[in-house]
């Protein structure tokens, strides 16, 4: 139980000292990295010659002035109630500077403390954006050049957004009527920059039909159709070498039915010739009778024998 006590007692302590070295981190005052000068804000209204005024930086001595004497520092950094003038400033210029005023009997008269930050000045940003068709919205992006601790902000249409304060905006594209302009902005503690005017163009979101349709059921009904396409390819492949091999086919039957038939006419007409006996003879073909017959009625010219002639003379 003591052993509880103790672990716990360490551990708020730990938070304490956490607690205060995060607030030792907090900054009293922010300035611009090429500054030219900064004044501190300390006053003493009846500051005399007669005063101890110091100034220091990270617990260095920065300035000392004693019976009117300066020691270390320009008199003319010291505005008369001790404002100490800060001068072409850097990032070593930051830290902790505190002033004390002493009085002519040695005791503290005031004393002033204030951590300075140093910061550089922002860039411009450079606004993106992208269409997002599978969620129906328009992404726009901030591009900062050192996004670590910056403000954003955002306008839509010159409408400052102010739930919006991160560097992303996502807008779906129904809110996306005509010409709507987009800026966004980058702020740090010393400056603030705003981006051009953006005016995304996306497309309206798809017929839901076509929206609804995955890749993979795309792919799906692609190679559906190069196979349908191949089998009706094949098949009528299939069909021609059929249709020609049984034409080819009936063809040579066609070929053969009709030498048979020319045998069976020929074997045949001699018996169709045996009903007229008187003019034909059995064996004889058609074709040739019919020649004979042509040919016995021709007269055959009979070569003229000269001897009558010669006896008449
Ligand atoms: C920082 O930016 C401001 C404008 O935002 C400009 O006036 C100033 O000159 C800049 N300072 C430096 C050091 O660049
Ligand atoms: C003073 O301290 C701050 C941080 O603690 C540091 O950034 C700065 O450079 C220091 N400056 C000098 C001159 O030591
Ligand atoms: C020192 O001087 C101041 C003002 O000059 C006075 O208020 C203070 O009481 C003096 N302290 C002592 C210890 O004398």
């Amino acid at each position: 139980m003591a052993c509880f006590a103790a672990t716990l007692g360490v551990l708020i302590l730990v938070g304490f000292i956490n607690l205060s070295a995060a607030n030792q981190y907090t900054c009293d005052l922010y300035a611009v990295v090429g500054l030219q000068s900064l004044l501190l804000p300390f006053e003493y209204d009846g500051l005399a010659n007669s005063h101890v005024l110091r100034w220091t930086h990270n617990s260095t001595i920065v300035f000392h002035r004693e019976k009117g004497r300066v020691s270390v520092g320009r008199s003319e950094d010291i505005s008369t109630v001790g404002s100490l003038l800060l001068n072409n400033l850097q990032f070593s210029s930051a830290g902790t500077y505190q002033a004390n005023v002493l009085n002519p009997n040695g005791t503290l008269a005031k004393t002033w403390t204030q951590r300075i930050c140093m910061m550089d000045n922002v860039s411009k940003p450079r606004l993106t954006y992208m269409c997002d068709p599978k969620s129906s919205a328009v992404n726009l992006n901030c591009h900062a050049a050192y996004p670590q601790g910056l403000v954003f902000s955002w306008t839509l249409d010159e409408k400052t957004l102010t739930e919006e304060t991160r560097q992303t905006l996502s807008i779906s594209l129904a809110k996306l009527k005509g010409e709507t302009s987009f800026t966004c902005s980058v702020a740090n503690k010393v400056s603030k920059e705003k981006s051009d005017t953006v005016r995304p163009t996306c497309k309206g979101p798809p017929p839901p039909t076509l929206f609804c349709f995955t890749s993979t059921t795309v792919v799906a009904v692609l190679a559906g159709g190069v196979s349908l396409i191949l089998l009706l390819l094949i098949i009528i492949i299939t069909l021609c070498c059929c249709h020609r091999r049984i034409k080819t086919q009936t063809t040579r039957r066609e070929v053969r039915m009709l030498s048979l038939n020319k045998r069976e006419s020929e074997s045949i007409n001699p018996d169709y010739e045996t009903m007229h006996p008187n003019e034909y003879t059995v064996n004889r073909p058609a074709t040739l009778s019919v020649d004979s017959e042509v040919k016995q009625p021709s007269p055959v010219p009979k070569p003229r024998t000269i001897t009558p002639h010669t006896a008449n003379i």
